[in-house]
This record gives C-alpha cells, sequence and structure tokens, in this order.
C-alpha cells in the first residue's frame, strides 16, 4: 500500500472519558499521529495523509479552535529537526487562506525545508473535499482557454493534493461511518476500514489489523480480475 488517510476522529470522547478537557484529547491525538507515522514507514507506506481541521470544524468553540491552531503551530515548531531527520515531507492541503498569516509562513517555511524527504505527511487543514473541487473548478475557469477541452488529469492537478497519489486505504476511528467531505475527489477507489477505537488510542495492534483487512481485499477499480 502506498498511500494511507486517516480521519482522526474521537479525541474529544476519549478526553470526556477520562473527565480532562477536549484539548488533552487532541493532543493526545497528536501523539497518537507521531506514532502511527513511524508505523507508516516500517510498513512501507510512502504517504500519509491525515485530517485534522475541517471546513467545519470553524464552528467549534473558540476555546477549541485556538486550542488546535496551537497545538498545530506547536507541532510545527517542535517537529521540524526531527521531519527534517527522518526523511519526511510536509505538506498541508486545505483553504490555507483561512489560517493566521503567522500560521501560513509556518507551514510554508516547514514545507519547503523538508521538501526532500521520502515520506510524505500531508495535513489537511480547514480542508473540505467540496470546497477544494470549488477551488479546483474555478482555477480551470480561469484557464487562458476555458473552453479547452478538460481531463480528469487536468482536473486532478488543480486539486490540492496535484502530485499526491489517490489514497489506497481510508480508515476513520472511533465507530463514525462517513467520510465527512474528506478526499471525495481522490477517493473514487479507496478501500475503506472502520474501527471503534478512539483515535488517541490507536496502536500498532490496530494499524495492523486495518492493513491486514486491506490486503485481504480484492482491488478490481472498476475492471475485472482474471
Ligand atoms: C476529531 O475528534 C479530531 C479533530 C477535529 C482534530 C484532529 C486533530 C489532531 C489529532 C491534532 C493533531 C494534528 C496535528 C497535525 C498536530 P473530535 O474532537 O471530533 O472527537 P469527538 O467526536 O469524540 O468529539
Amino acid at each position: 500500500m502506498e498511500h494511507l488517510a486517516v480521519i482522526m476522529d474521537g479525541n474529544g470522547r476519549w478526553a470526556e472519558r477520562r473527565h480532562l478537557p477536549r484539548l488533552m484529547g487532541h493532543r493526545a491525538g497528536a501523539d497518537a499521529l507521531d506514532r502511527c507515522m513511524h508505523y507508516c514507514k516500517a510498513a512501507g507506506v510512502r504517504y500519509l495523509t491525515v485530517y485534522a481541521f475541517s471546513t467545519e470544524n470553524w464552528k467549534r468553540s473558540e476555546d477549541e479552535v485556538s486550542g488546535l491552531m496551537k497545538l498545530l503551530s506547536g507541532f510545527i515548531a517542535s517537529k521540524e529537526k526531527t521531519l527534517v531527520k527522518e526523511g519526511v515531507r510536509f505538506r498541508v492541503i486545505g483553504r490555507r487562506t483561512d489560517l493566521s498569516e503567522k500560521l501560513q509562513g509556518e507551514i510554508a517555511a516547514l514545507e519547503e525545508k523538508t521538501k526532500g524527504g521520502d515520506f510524505t505527511l500531508v495535513v489537511a487543514l480547514s480542508y473540505g473535499g467540496r470546497d477544494e473541487i470549488v477551488r479546483a473548478a474555478a482555477k480551470l475557469a480561469g484557464r487562458a482557454d476555458p473552453s479547452a477541452p478538460v481531463t480528469e488529469q487536468d482536473f486532478a492537478s488543480c486539486l490540492d493534493t496535484a502530485g499526491i497519489p489517490d489514497p489506497d486505504l481510508i480508515i476513520r476511528t472511533s465507530g463514525e461511518q462517513r467520510i465527512s467531505n474528506f478526499l471525495l475527489w481522490q477517493a473514487a477507489y479507496a478501500e475503506f476500514y472502520f474501527t471503534d477505537v478512539l483515535w488517541p488510542d490507536f496502536d500498532q495492534a490496530e494499524f495492523d489489523k486495518a492493513l491486514e483487512s486491506y490486503s485481504k481485499r480484492e482491488r478490481r477499480m472498476g475492471g475485472r480480475l482474471k
């Protein structure tokens, strides 16, 4: 498997069950992400995309939104050296102009510093699949010759994920079985894996189970296997 994508759900419930503030759940979620990156590398997965903040997440309390933004900014500051050392290329997808100018600057700097990495961590921030598709359509409409025919490849090259292969497997934790506006275009042929485990508890055993389930699937991609 080349590309794993994860909807990291259940941080809030993980914290509530421990009578902790929700933000502690997101912190534990960030640690789980760190571990997941290592499982991926060891398993030969080359791309990991995670849903860290959706276009809808802005509706959460001001405290939670600012806490999540601080967590992201802290992640960027504290991880820079490790990411470079471990050959992790960092990339953000989503409507990044929604983010503070400071955070946008930190993201751009980290993307630049890590661009030589051979493992790619894609973080979806202020991301919505429909929003990404609409922005791609607007880009295409702005071409020099807007009446020229458009191929699927042309369209894909206008998405935030340009150059990144489609996900092979999408995992969603915490028992929800929805796509929630994540990678709508890119998920066309993805396999799905759902687990009741909350994201902060997602460990090596859970990762192995997901990969094992994936390895048993027959992927026809719309064609027929002989
Ligand atoms: C969903 O759980 C999770 C989120 C909205 C945020 C995910 C963010 C992280 C794990 C932060 C780390 C990311 C980086 C890149 C450092 P929820 O709050 O919806 O949980 P609930 O459904 O139990 O309330």
